[in-house]
């Protein structure tokens, strides 16, 4: 019999703590290989190794679990100066996962050039720098000869020279410096060989751990919102987020599909440009944020409980410092809002979510210090004349116009983070959980339900339901 496979994405706008989630199925569900299908370094993952953060963005979760394969799926990209620096992080922090990780060869590489725009081009989006939407497009303009721009890991294998030429090529063409075209030449060099080594002959991999019976997990990267086609256009990452695409950018293909679960966070976040209909302090906050001067050091002078009395806006400061929500890639503060719930039935349609994780239920205790009149959810979406929206536009401009529609529900006080069970959680807090199942009710015919709720950052603070 064929193992299960599960996908499992952000459903929101990335950052909503799918590396725990997938720690926690990963002995649940006996899982054997956790897989990668989109994006690449432009993701960020923070775990905790004995006290001390590690961090890790192309690298599937997972790393902590001997014997769990990690695969990077063709549909991720693979930028090998980074991939490299993660593997030296991993291997200081005393985990060796040489024998774990495979790379598929379909893999398009991020090359110096790629870096290097997106450094200049994306500020107006607002990107992680990291090269995502730049090598992207010269995947999808199939040059050849000496325009070659897109060069995958199976090319660079076997056709080593012309691949290297080509990613010269490419560079001098932006870059006039000798001297700094040679060290990244050689950076990306060094790197790529050393990574040979995991990249599969083919592409079959997970087909085969499929075939012995075995279980798969599909991690997803950057968050539904972000999708390329369907998420906040023109705000968004340059690759399909969308639960379907793991069986494009993974290599496997869709009639093994089991679930797809997607994970939220009770306090939603966005990193970067963008509307964000139910961010605390609106526009205020997004310039706030975007001025990367207002890091985690000038925040922390503040006091959060005083913030905590004021406006929207420093109600927002406040939940961040508290939260530490910050970018694990870019350390950006991270722009803080409500729970959308408008704009999650919307995700759980779109993708097939059935199954609910909710994360930073625990932070919403916050909110009894404020003056709201409870917990904010969004419940809908009207015109700036008060006209209904039937469904969440997901163009930026319209985004940026509509009013959101509230709901507070009741505060609770109590800190849950120690909690193991939802019979011990206060009741508000029991409340906000049935409230959001009872909003899904109807989606997907038989209803999307909360199947976790997070408490807590640590992989052990959360509850199964
Ligand atoms: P994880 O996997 C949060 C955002 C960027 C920017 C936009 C485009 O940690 O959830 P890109 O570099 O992808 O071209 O940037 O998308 N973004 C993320 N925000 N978490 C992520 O990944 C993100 N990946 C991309 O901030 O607004
Ligand atoms: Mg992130």
């Amino acid at each position: 019999m064929s193992g299960k496979s599960i996908v499992l994405v952000g459903a929101q706008y990335g950052d909503e703590g799918k590396g725990k989630i997938v720690d926690y199925l990963i002995q649940e569900e006996n899982l054997k290989a956790i897989a990668r299908f989109n994006g690449g370094s432009n993701a960020g993952h923070t775990i905790n190794v004995n006290g001390k953060e590690l961090v890790t963005h192309t690298i599937p979760s997972g790393l902590l679990h001997d014997g769990v394969k990690l695969y990077i799926g063709s549909g991720t990209l693979v930028d090998p100066v980074r991939v490299l620096e993660e593997l030296d992080s991993i291997n200081e922090a005393g985990i060796d996962i040489k024998d774990r990780l495979v790379i598929s060869p379909e893999t398009s590489l991020v090359q110096p050039h790629h870096t290097v725009l997106d450094g200049k081009n994306g500020k107006s989006i607002g990107t992680t720098g990291k090269g995502i939407g730049p090598a992207y497009c010269d995947q999808a303009n199939r040059m050849v000869g000496s325009d070659l721009k897109n060069v995958r890991f199976n090319e660079y294998i076997h056709n080593k020279d012309s691949a290297l030429r080509a990613v010269r090529h490419n560079l001098a063409q932006i870059i006039t410096d000798e001297a700094i075209i040679t060290q990244k030449m050689g950076d990306f060099t060094v790197s790529a060989d050393y990574l040979e080594k995991f990249v599969h002959p083919s592409n079959d991999f997970l087909y085969h751990i499929n075939l012995n019976g075995e279980n798969i997990l599909f991690e997803g990267a950057n968050g539904l919102l972000l999708d390329k086609q369907t998420g906040t256009v023109p705000f968004v990452t340059s690759s399909h987020t969308l639960a379907a695409n793991a069986y494009v950018g993974g290599d496997l293909s869709p009639d093994k599909h089991t679930k797809t679960i997607g994970v939220a966070k009770a306090i939603m976040t966005r990193v970067g440009n963008g509307p964000f209909v139910s961010e605390f302090g609106g526009v205020e906050s997004e310039e706030y944020c975007k001025n990367y001067a207002n890091d985690k050091e000038k925040e922390s002078s503040l006091n959060p409980d005083i913030l905590l009395q004021h406006d929207e806006f420093n109600i927002g400061r406040a939940l961040r410092i508290l939260t530490g929500n910050y970018g694990a890639t870019t350390k950006r503060p991270r722009r803080v809002g409500a729970l959308d719930l408008f704009s999650l039935e919307d995700v759980c349609k779109r993708n097939g979510v059935y199954e609910v994780a909710l994360n930073m239920v625990d932070a919403l205790r916050f909110f009894s210090k404020t003056q709201l009149p409870g917990i904010p959810v969004v419940v809908g979406y009207e015109t700036q004349s008060g006209k209904k929206i039937s469904s969440p536009p997901s163009d930026a401009s319209r985004l940026y116009t509509v009013k959101p529609n509230f709901e507070y529900l009741d505060h609770f006080s109590e800190d849950i983070s120690s909690m193991k069970d939802f019979n011990e959680l206060p009741s508000a807090a029991k409340g906000f959980v049935n409230f959001v199942n009872d909003y899904l009710k109807n989606v997907n015919g038989s209803g999307a339900r909360v199947s976790f709720i997070g408490v807590g950052p640590q992989r052990d603070q959360l509850i199964r339901l």
